[in-house]
């Protein structure tokens, strides 16, 4: 386990994306895990949380994948781990267990659980397709950036790659692409360049005041 890295300034200010690794330095997967944890702290739409990963750590699976990664092969190449995020076009098959672990936590009644379970698989039936998208392209932007704050808490660096072939990834892993929907590829590992500060447009650029 790697030692923590706790100043909010340097985790946020201190991220870079990097493109190559130690690729000698691998993850433990309890380690993934919790980054995995609590970057699922992440807010999503009606807390579905549609977010689904597969964490691809095997030289065998990196091959596979790594035609499909465009310009990005470094990063395939060089990470401890490429983590595929998804988005479930059927973001509340979870509701129920979503909705008694509200009960559980002791923050919803029984009752409400009902209410809610029947108001909102309403509510899924009405809502079309490129809603569901939308709302699993933004929940999935939230957990993705979260993901790359932590791994910084935990020593590690990423690079998110929106480089690759979204058609073909799904079915690459195994995974119905009629039903998940790729969103992003984060590579993560022990940083083996510095990376570089990216300018930033000043805020009065993109704001207006009303
Ligand atoms: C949605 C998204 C897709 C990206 N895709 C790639 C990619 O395919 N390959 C790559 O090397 N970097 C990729 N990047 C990284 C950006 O180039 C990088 O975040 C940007 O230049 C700002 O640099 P910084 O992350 O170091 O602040 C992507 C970033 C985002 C947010």
């Amino acid at each position: 386990m790697v030692s923590l890295t706790n100043s909010f300034d340097d985790i946020i200010h201190g991220r870079r994306t990097i493109r190559k690794y130690d690729n000698r330095k691998r993850i433990p997967r309890e380690e993934l895990a919790k980054i995995l944890t609590e970057a699922t702290s992440a807010p999503s739409s009606l807390n579905m949380q549609p977010w689904r990963f597969i964490v691809v750590e095997s030289t065998k699976t990196k091959e596979k994948i790594k035609p499909l990664l465009t310009a990005n092969h470094i990063q395939c190449d060089t990470s401890a781990a490429l983590i595929c995020l998804f988005g479930d076009l059927q973001p509340h098959s979870n509701l129920t267990k979503i909705m008694q672990g509200s009960v559980d936590y002791g923050t919803m009644t029984p009752d409400i659980r009902d209410q809610q379970i029947e108001k909102l698989t309403n509510y899924y039936q009405r809502v079309s397709q490129e809603q569901i998208k939308n709302t699993i392209l933004l929940d999935g932007g939230l957990v993705s950036m979260n993901l790359m704050l932590v791994a910084r808490k935990y020593g590690y660096d990423t690079c998110p790659i929106g480089g690759f072939e979204k058609e073909q990834l799904a079915a690459a892993l195994g995974l119905d692409s009629g039903r998940y929907l790729p969103l992003l590829i984060i590579s993560i590992g022990k940083a083996a360049e510095k990376g570089y500060q990216s300018y930033r447009l000043p805020v009065a650029d993109i704001t207006e005041w009303l």
